[in-house]
Order: structure tokens, then sequence, then C-alpha cells
């Protein structure tokens, strides 16, 4: 099955699986995975039912972020295999109908990048003013601004007694989009690969890349609102789809850092002058104290669902939005707001169809689909992630913090409960290395892996297969407006989905005990068909608007006229 190029809007019905290299399947021993791994598990994905892959980076990098440091645009990380590779897995994708979709980093650079080289102590290099260099301040750092991986987000060139801005680690140099050239760089690097056959750019914090020319220090915060959607970001995203995007029919989806609703409209605005769609992460705030994730924190509820309703309604007929709950950034959601112990399979389910259900393009972030956990990682040196590294640093050293808090915070919170290996079966190192992976396996991939889970047909994979399958199947799905039921209930989230022929309706149970609720009355005694649930239910039935939901039970009818 090739890929059919002239359906230009086939992400709206798709499923796209994100693919986390290093941590997905190692075809060797080097205890790190490589993309002949991946392609070992393009069948599996087929079987899933997938439309396309999102790779993260995988160009030369230091690896200081994993690949989010990139030192060459053209190059493949040897870590993870050779450019023949890479094209071997473009075509072998494509022979199964499965779309390639690249991760583009280019709000910054890795400091080993040869522009960066060039750049770094000397003033009159052709690529100094590829980043943003400021003269100190009083004798200190040019503002206050704050890396989002902790502390100053200024670095200071010795040489030259300028400081360079990092948004991110200080091996991540923020690139000066305000030069011209800068975009003609990055207009070929994604055009070389658009070039190659690649289908699709996923584009790294880019609404990060236009920053405000003042450079003020920042009274009341850390420095966001002087760049987040800052003042020429939809001219340069124009700018580069008119270049790359609209020439090749590329999908794209732009990770949007605090953003708002107002600039995802315009961001993934349906004349298709930006991108096709947003990631936004409000929703994933919900477990955050006062804005700060460094906490550990129940989640809110009611505010999870009134997030949903404004993105939803905000976003129909006027955007496109990405659906997820996952990332390589992102605990694992199971352990997050479900039961990974005794309901794992019953609220991973749950979780997985109230996303699903909505309008927008889901995403399953490797593992998600048999409801891995986090590791739950006991000591401190299982953590490799460079920001939890930082923040244990600063909070435990600089801060005060007990060293069992904090442990119990990056349990929580901590970017590497997602990149954990892939638990593929129950053989050592969960069949993901034949040796020691770089980050620990989590102890339950015995009970908890891919093998596993395709010999149960009630496993949290078959579920996700059926929701896919019901994206393409279901129009009310794609194009149904959206409206909460039931905003102020503690436990249930129920909403339903409305076009000209269909209703549909999804109820969900988000906690471990027994709940009813109360629908509006016009749901009382309508014919309905069962689509799918994780309890057994008559596939045809009436129903009433008063409801009881077992732990975690999700329901999804449709009501047909
Ligand atoms: C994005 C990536 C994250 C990375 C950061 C800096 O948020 O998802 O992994 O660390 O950008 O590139």
């Amino acid at each position: 099955m090739m890929i059919q190029k002239k359906d230009a809007l086939w992400w709206k019905t798709a499923t796209i699986y994100q693919i986390y290299p290093k941590s997905f399947c190692d075809s060797g021993a080097q205890g790190s995975g490589d993309i002949k791994g991946i392609i070992s598990k393009l069948d599996y994905l087929k079987t899933l039912g997938i439309e396309a892959i999102w790779l993260t980076p995988v160009y030369e990098s230091p690896m200081i972020d994993n690949g989010y440091d990139i030192s060459d645009y053209y190059a493949i990380n040897p870590e993870f295999g050779t450019m023949e590779d890479f094209e071997r897995l473009l075509s072998e994708a494509h022979q199964r109908g499965i779309r390639i979709i690249m991760d583009i980093v280019v709000n910054h650079t890795s400091t080993a990048h040869a522009w960066f080289q060039s750049a770094l102590g000397d003033k009159t290099s052709p690529y100094r003013d590829y980043y943003i260099w400021k003269d100190p301040v009083n004798g200190g750092t040019p503002t206050n601004w704050q890396s989002k991986f902790g502390g100053n987000a200024w670095e200071m060139d010795e040489a030259t007694s300028q400081y360079y801005l990092h948004l991110f680690a200080k091996e991540q140099a923020d690139l000066n989009w305000e030069n011209p050239q800068v975009r003609d760089e990055v207009k070929k690097v994604i055009s070389y690969w658009a070039e190659k056959g690649v289908d699709g750019f996923r584009l790294d914090v880019i609404n990060l890349i236009s920053k405000q020319q003042d450079f003020l220090n920042d009274e009341i915060g850390d420095g966001r609102r002087f760049y987040t959607d800052g003042p020429r970001v939809h001219e340069y995203l124009q700018e580069i789809s008119e270049a790359v995007f609209q020439k090749y029919g590329s999908v794209t989806v732009g990770e949007m850092s605090s953003t708002t609703l107002e600039h995802c409209q315009q961001y993934s605005s349906t004349d298709n002058k930006e991108l096709s769609m947003v990631f936004n992460f409000h929703h994933l705030k919900v477990d955050y104290t006062n804005g700060d994730k460094w906490t550990k924190a129940p989640f809110d509820f009611v505010q999870l669902k009134s997030i949903f309703n404004h993105w939803q309604t905000g976003l129909n007929g006027k955007g496109w939005g990405a659906l997820f709950w996952c990332n390589h950034d992102q605990p694992r959601v199971v352990s997050r707001l479900g039961d990974d112990k005794q309901y794992r399979v019953e609220s991973a389910k749950m979780l997985a169809a109230s996303l699903h259900m909505m309008q927008g393009t889901p995403y399953i972030y490797q593992g998600e689909e048999i409801g891995m956990t986090n590791p739950h990682y006991t000591d401190i040196s299982q953590y490799q992630d460079v920001e939890s590294t930082n923040m244990y640093d600063i909070m435990v050293s600089q801060q005060g913090v007990e060293h069992l808090d904090m442990m119990a915070i990056l349990a929580q919170k901590s970017r590497d409960n997602s990149r954990a290996p892939m638990q593929w079966n129950s053989e050592p190192y969960a069949g993901f290395s034949q040796t020691q992976p770089w980050l620990d396996v989590a102890n339950n991939y015995p009970e908890i892996n891919a093998e596993q889970a395709l010999e149960h047909k009630d496993s949290v994979f078959y579920f996700y297969k059926s929701l896919i399958e019901l994206r393409k199947q279901v129009p009310v799905i794609t194009d149904g407006s959206y409206q909460d039921l039931l905003p102020e209930h503690s436990s249930i989230f129920a909403y339903v989905r409305e076009n000209e022929g269909q209703t549909l309706l999804c109820i969900n149970n988000y906690y471990g005990e027994e709940t009813e609720c109360v629908l509006p009355e016009r749901f009382e005694m309508m014919k309905a068909k069962s689509l799918l649930s994780n309890y057994q239910v008559s596939e045809s039935l009436v129903t009433s608007h008063h409801q009881v939901l077992r732990p975690y039970e999700t329901r999804i009818l449709l009501i047909e006229d």
C-alpha cells in the first residue's frame, strides 16, 4: 500500500505514533535504540493501525538534550545509524502506508554546531549574527530571564565579553531569526528532508523563535512573556510555509509552549498559511502547583475539563489541535491521571477513549498503547535527563529541598518517566536490547509488554487499535461540535459531539469508585449503539439520562437519527 499524496487532509482522520528512537528498540547490543530497530517494528505499528510516525531528532548531536541539540542538520547521528538506514526506514514505512514526520529543532542549535563554533569568541565571524549576543548589564547578565532547564538564560563568551541567549541548556544556543540568513538556512534544511521524501515536520518550541528586541528584565516572571508567541512569529511561519511546506505538501505540527488559543487559531488556521496543527500543554499543567511543575500534587479534574472545553470549542472550525496525553517530556498518563496498579488496564483504556473521541489528531507515544507506567526509579543515579539532573542540583543543593522529597517529585514529574525503554517482551531488558540499556527498564516489564498485549484480545493495545479505526469510520469524531455535559461533576467527564447526522456520547469515570451522574433530559430513551467500552455492555441499547459508571469505566455511544 503506497502513500496517496493527493489526500491533502489525510491527517484529520489519522492517528500518529511518536517514536523516541533512543528508547524504542536496539537492533544490536548498544543499550540504546537505533533506526534499524525501528524498521524491525514497522509491522507492529502497521498492526496497530497508525498512519504516520513522528520521529524525535536523529541528527548529529552531542546528545546533551538527547538530540534536541543539533550539531549538523544534514547528517544522521551514528548512534542511530547511517543515512542509508534512514532512507530505508522511509521507504519501508512508505511501503506499509506509513508516513514519516521529522522533528525540526530551529529555535536553537547545539553549541557544537559549526555556525556557533565559528561565532564563539569572534565578533567578526560571518556566523556571529546567527545567534543572540548582548553586552553585560551592570556587570552581570543582560536580563534576568530563566532557562527552561533552570538557572539564568545567558552564558558568557569570555573571549568577547558578551553573553549569548539559551532558553534551554547552555549547550543549546538560540538562533537569531531576525537575521534573514538564518531563515534561509532553515528553509534549506527543511527542503533537504522534504526532497528525500519526508512527509511532514514537527517543529520544536516553534512559538519561541521571535524575541522582543528590547531585551528587558522581567519584573513579574521568568521572561517568557518577552519571547512566547513573539512579535514576528506568524510572519516567520508564513515565510517558511510558503517556501517549503506548501511547496512539498508537508503536514506540520508546531509545539507551542505557554501559548494562547487566539495564537493557535492563527498558527493552525484552515487557510493553511502557517501550520497544519498545534500542540499546546495547558491540559498537562493540571498537576502543577500555581504553575510550578517541580512540586508533587494531585491533578485538578474540573480544571482539566474546563481546559479541554476551551480548546475544543475554540479551535472548532478555526484551526486544528493535536490530541495527546504523553510524549517524551511527559510522565506516563496511566500513572499520572489513572491508576497504574489495580485498574491499570481499565484506566489506560478510559484515558485513551476520553481523549481520542475529541476533535483533533491523536498522538500515541510509544508504550502508551500497551499501558506502560512510570518506572518508579528510587535512586538519583537512575535519572539521565538534563532537566531532571539540573533541577535536582538546584532544588537540593541550592534551595535545601530534602533528597527524599525531591525523589518523590522526580518520580512524578521527570521526563525520564517516559524515556525508560519500550517493553517488548518478558526477556532480559524487556527485549529492548541485548545489554543493559542507557536508562533502566521498569520492573513491571514481565507483565506489561507488547508481546503479551498482542496475545490478549482485551488488552490496551487492541483498544487503541479500535479507537484508531473508529476515527476513520465515524465522521462525527472528526467534524462534530463539542459540548461538555457535566463541567462541574467531580469525577465524571461526559461530553457530546454532534454533526448533522450523528450524535456521539462519550462518558468517562476518572476515578476508582462506582459513581453516578445525571445527563441532560434529552439523553433519556434514545436508541444508541455502543461503539466501545472497557467493560461488558450490550451493543444496542436505549440510553438513560441517569448513568452509573464502574471504576474508570468509559462508554462511547453513537446515537443515530
Ligand atoms: C521541546 C522538546 C524537548 C526539548 C526542548 C528543547 O520541548 O520536546 O524534549 O528539551 O524542546 O529543544
